[in-house]
């Protein structure tokens, strides 16, 4: 039997943590206390022109590859979670392969599923190595949400920033990946998303997020805590068996309230939107490196890696570390 388990983890940030009383000398209209008390973010990185994505994740690759201790010709599959990609094409995972200074080794493809990118990259990648197709997996959640928003839109510019989140996960004789849960639901699209495109040189429809607040803050404590309660089921365990949770970093109410439903102390859940906002499909691989390098995850630890966004998308991955 061929199971998949996490190496090696990393992660980058762009530059130096913005404030939110930074955004407010660079004139939004808005407060440290209004964004702090309904979000719990105090500051997020922000990319500089010029940067792309695959750069992001090209750095936090490097550190995966690292903490791994594979060499990147090793790697033959590469995912790429993101929905500000470098280009229309290609993907920014082939991208990625070439800044590794790869050639023709394995497949490299990217997947678009909004903040629950990195989750659908991670379960992706563990059926193609549980089918024995591949061996070590290159998992990359990488975000530059900054250039996707409206600044002059106080509702949603406060809560996203840009960042990059990696894993290596490889083929091994011992459980990794335990369960995994997808979902998804199209109906929701219009309560978020970017609804503009590029057509003969110009851009159609609207390039920019728009977000229906209550309706996603509502979607996302509901689906998370069913997702993980899903996964847990699958695995025949019980949130008491989770060592940590890594929710997906959107809103600390929104995390909080999943807890709660799940019966999770905070105490057992890995925050990081406090830091760095919402990175989208880097959020999850982000909060994980920190968590991994400070000592709170440790080998052996059960985790539950969940999140949800724009599609509607939602899933969880459970597994030991
Ligand atoms: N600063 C100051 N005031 C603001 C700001 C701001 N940045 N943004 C909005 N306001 C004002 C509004 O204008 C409004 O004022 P009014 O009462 O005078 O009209 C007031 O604050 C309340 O606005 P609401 O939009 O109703 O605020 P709400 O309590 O819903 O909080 C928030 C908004 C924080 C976005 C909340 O709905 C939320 O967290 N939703 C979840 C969204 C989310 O996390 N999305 C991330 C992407 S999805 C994902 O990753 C899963």
């Amino acid at each position: 039997m061929i199971y998949a388990r996490i190496a090696g983890t990393g992660s980058y940030l762009p530059g130096q943590p913005v404030t939110n009383a930074d955004l407010v000398a660079r004139g939004i209209d808005t407060s440290d206390e209004w964004v702090v008390g309904r979000t719990g973010i105090h500051a997020r990185h922000l990319a500089e022109a010029g940067v792309s994505a695959s750069d992001l994740a090209y750095e936090a690759a490097l550190r995966a590859i690292d903490a791994a201790a594979v060499q990147a010709d090793e790697i033959d599959l590469i995912i790429v979670a993101t929905s500000t990609p470098d280009y229309i094409f290609p993907s920014t995972a082939a991208l990625l392969q070439s800044k590794l200074g790869v050639r023709n080794n394995g497949a490299a493809f990217d997947v678009q599923a909004v903040c629950s990118g990195f989750v659908y990259a991670l379960s992706i990648a563990e059926k193609f190595i549980r089918s024995g197709s591949h061996r070590k997996a290159l998992v990359v959640g990488s975000e530059i949400f900054s250039r996707i928003l409206d600044w002059s839109d106080r509702g949603t510019c406060v809560l996203f920033g840009d960042g990059a989140g990696a894993v290596v996960l490889e083929a091994a004789d011992e459980p990794g990946l335990l369960a995994s849960a997808l979902h998804a639901d199209g109906s929701y699209n219009p309560i978020l998303c970017v609804p503009g495109g590029v057509a003969g040189g110009a851009v159609t429809g609207d390039p920019f997020l728009r977000m229906d607040g209550q309706a996603v803050f509502k979607f996302a404590v509901r689906v998370l805590g069913e997702v993980a309660g899903e996964v847990l089921d699958e695995a025949g365990l019980t949130s008491e068996d989770v060592d940590w949770l890594i929710p997906h970093q959107a809103n600390v109410r929104i995390i909080q309230a999943t807890a709660k439903r799940l019966g999770l102390p905070m105490e057992r859940v890995i925050t990081t939107v406090g830091e760095h906002g919402n990175t989208s499909a880097a959020s999850i691989p982000l909060a994980l490196d920190k968590a991994v390098r400070d000592g709170r995850v440790q080998r052996g630890h059960r985790l539950v890696l969940e999140g949800v966004g724009g599609g509607f998308t939602w899933g969880a991955v459970l597994l030991a570390f």
